[in-house]
């Protein structure tokens, strides 16, 4: 097993295949989103060359806002430093981000992965973005996104640390924060992607999050997460449990997606997919059972440090997470 505890990660097979994924805004009566055109194996180098010459052609260096490249793992790498593929969460990240709360900010992204979101917001306004991760595969598949997508501002690539998640960026405030943490609720004492692993609850890392946040928000900063997070069937109410607690009286508005899943249904994968121990995954829903958790929510948050207010919900416009359809290969 590989050791993470100290903000490094040995790599395992880096020759192990990867995906480049094709991102574009659309438009639609009006409406923007964005939408995963193509996630095909980096070795049909023949996309990558097309993808690689259309950039050129707006010459080298003007970035592009209107579309990415993102290069990641595949979705069956199975080690657990895997840099996650493009999903439908991050899409629903870009498509409630407003681009004012971009412009001219600095951005601190926690957990940047392949560097999606980072660079979503370099290639969107943001004067400067700090990504951190413990993941060494992330960190250079990252750097290696940044350049592919001609980024020409500040981004500085940092070392996550797991007992202190701010730790890189100590005394530092920035305009935007953004994360899209591990949420996974997860067995407890397991190997599992770095990128998901988050307690029974898949709220440790929200939690901290939370907890800190206001120390790195400049004054009006926002803190906007793209996150999945435990409840009934109305609503995430274990993530109002931890707002109200780290966030008292703060105003904070949820955008949800259209489609929760059972919490039952979610930690069963455990067993079905990686054969883990039935009592370890009865034990996590005898837990939620008795705290009345059924459902996991995919959501957006969104914190404006400094404003007083209550948590308000709105729906998303369209169903977000189908939980069925991966995106790419
Ligand atoms: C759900 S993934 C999101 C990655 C990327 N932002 C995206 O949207 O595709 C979460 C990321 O957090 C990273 N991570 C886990 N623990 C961390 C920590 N303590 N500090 C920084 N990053 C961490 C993982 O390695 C992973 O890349």
């Amino acid at each position: 097993m590989a050791v993470y505890g100290t903000g490094a990660l040995d790599m395992y097979n880096t020759k192990k295949e990867k995906v480049l994924f094709s991102i574009t805004e659309k438009n639609d009566q009006g409406r923007s989103f964005y939408e995963v055109d193509n996630g095909l194996p980096i070795t049909q180098q023949e996309q990558l060359h097309h993808y690689l010459r259309e950039a050129d052609k707006d010459t080298i260096c003007v970035p592009s806002t209107r579309s990415m490249r993102i290069v990641t793992d595949p979705f069956n790498y199975t080690h657990e430093d895997q840099v996650l593929p493009i999903q439908p969460e991050q899409l629903f990240f870009m498509d409630y981000t407003s681009k004012k709360d971009l412009e001219n900010t600095d951005v601190l992204d926690i957990g940047l992965g392949s560097g999606v979101l980072s660079i979503f917001s370099l290639l969107n306004g943001a004067a400067s973005c700090v990504g951190l991760d413990i993941n060494s595969r992330a960190k250079m598949l990252a750097g290696y996104n940044a350049v592919i997508n001609n980024i020409d501002k500040n981004f500085h690539i940092k070392d996550g640390d797991a007992a202190d998640i701010f730790r890189s960026v100590d005394g530092k405030k920035f305009g935007f924060i953004c994360s899209n943490p591990p949420f996974e609720p997860t067995p407890p004492g397991i190997d599992y992607y770095v990128n998901s692993a988050a307690g029974i609850y898949g709220l440790d890392f929200v939690d901290d999050i939370l907890a800190n946040v206001d120390r790195h928000l400049l004054d009006d900063g926002l803190l906007q997460l793209v996150t999945m997070a435990p409840g009934n069937a109305k609503k995430p109410f274990k993530l109002y449990e931890s707002i109200e607690k780290y966030l008292p009286g703060c105003s904070v508005e949820i955008v949800l997606d259209l489609q929760p899943i059972l919490y039952a249904d979610f930690v069963d994968r455990f067993k079905n997919i990686f054969g883990h121990d039935d009592e370890l995954i009865n034990h996590m829903k005898k837990t939620a059972s008795d705290d009345g958790v059924t459902h996991l929510h995919m959501l957006i948050l969104k914190y404006k440090k400094g404003r007083h207010g209550r948590i308000t919900e709105i729906n998303a416009q369209k169903v977000y997470e189908t939980w069925s359809t991966p995106l790419g290969v």
